[in-house]
């Protein structure tokens, strides 16, 4: 875990390709989906963090923009299968919350597929809607208050 950096990956850059095939790979290939009958070009306006390890993209996140100027909205959180349960999810999604708190958001929102549920329980955000079908399966919305 030591040697996997996180960094900021723009839509331009040699990582996005590597950010694309692993949301394909965990989170649209399983439930029957592509990405490519997605419209992407939002990905634009997103802070996308990688997690990297030798040169390889293992695990990624998007901060995206809302309507409401202190409220971000994580989406697309992903972990490859071979580094899922080994705490780079946490990782991740510390750095993104503390790099939201930096920039003046105090409000994370997401939407959770039910399956992943527990595992944001964990990181300290409430659920705050039933549950509702996104891309097919059950999610429910989760958010997050600046402590
Ligand atoms: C869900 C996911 C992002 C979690 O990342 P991860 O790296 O596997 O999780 P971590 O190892 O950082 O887990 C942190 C804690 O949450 C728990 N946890 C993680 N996923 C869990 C799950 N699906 N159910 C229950 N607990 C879970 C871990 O056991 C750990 O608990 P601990 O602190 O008591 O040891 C990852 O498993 C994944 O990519 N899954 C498939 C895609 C997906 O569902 N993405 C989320 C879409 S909303």
């Amino acid at each position: 875990m030591d040697d996997i950096k996180i960094r900021q990956i723009a839509v331009d850059d040699v990582y996005y390709s590597q950010i694309y095939d692993l949301r394909e790979e965990v989170l649209r290939k399983p439930i029957g989906l592509s990405l490519k009958n997605e419209d992407l070009s939002g990905d634009a306006d997103d802070i996308i963090l990688g997690a990297i390890l030798d040169n390889k993209v293992v695990g990624c996140l998007m901060i995206h923009p809302t309507d409401a100027v202190h409220k971000v909205k994580i989406r697309q959180m992903a972990v490859a299968d071979e580094w899922q349960g080994k705490g780079l999810g946490r990782m991740l999604m510390t750095e993104a919350e503390q790099h939201s708190w930096r920039n003046n958001k105090t409000h994370i929102i997401l939407h959770a597929r039910v399956t992943a549920q527990p595992f944001y329980d964990k990181l300290g955000y409430h659920t705050t809607s039933d549950v509702f079908t996104e891309v097919g399966i059950p999610h429910v919305v989760m958010e997050k208050m600046k402590p």
